[in-house]
């Protein structure tokens, strides 16, 4: 019974990038209220790029192949480029999911991008929405 892809299998069995980053940078925790399920992720920013980004997964095998391949995906990335990163391309590089664990890929970007906003708000840069241009201006 095929329920999961062979590239979820595989990051499950060998997830990447497992643990916490000390003196993180951001740090963005996301629950599943349904599952009670749990991401915590931690990064570190250099030169306005993910330099590194680990996590903690509390979680059924779909959120830690989630996980695993969101930090393979986000790693080197600028933050914009992170920010953009959507759930269901994260679903898409796994080969898609199995319709009733979807809700499990949910996790994982959300949880990136709450580090990453919480870097920002750290540093007090605005949010950006929609928009490629960055200022480098305002203090
Ligand atoms: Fe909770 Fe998958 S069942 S994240």
């Amino acid at each position: 019974m095929p329920m999961y892809s062979e590239e979820v299998m595989e990051h499950f069995t060998n997830p990447r990038n497992i643990g916490e980053i000390e003196n993180p940078d951001g740090i963005g925790e996301e629950g599943n209220p349904v599952c009670g399920d749990m991401m915590k992720f931690t990064i570190k920013v250099n030169d306005g790029k993910l330099e590194d980004v680990k996590y903690f997964t509390f979680g059924c095998g779909a959120a830690i192949a989630v996980s695993s391949m969101v930090s393979e995906m986000a790693k080197g990335k600028t933050l914009e480029e992170a920010l953009n990163i959507t759930n269901k391309q994260v679903a898409e590089a796994l080969g898609g999911l199995p319709g009733n664990k979807m809700h499990c890929s949910n996790l994982g970007a959300d949880a990136l991008h709450k580090a990453i906003q919480d870097y920002m708000e750290k540093q007090g840069i605005q949010p950006k929405e929609q928009s490629s241009e960055r200022s480098a201006g305002n203090e």
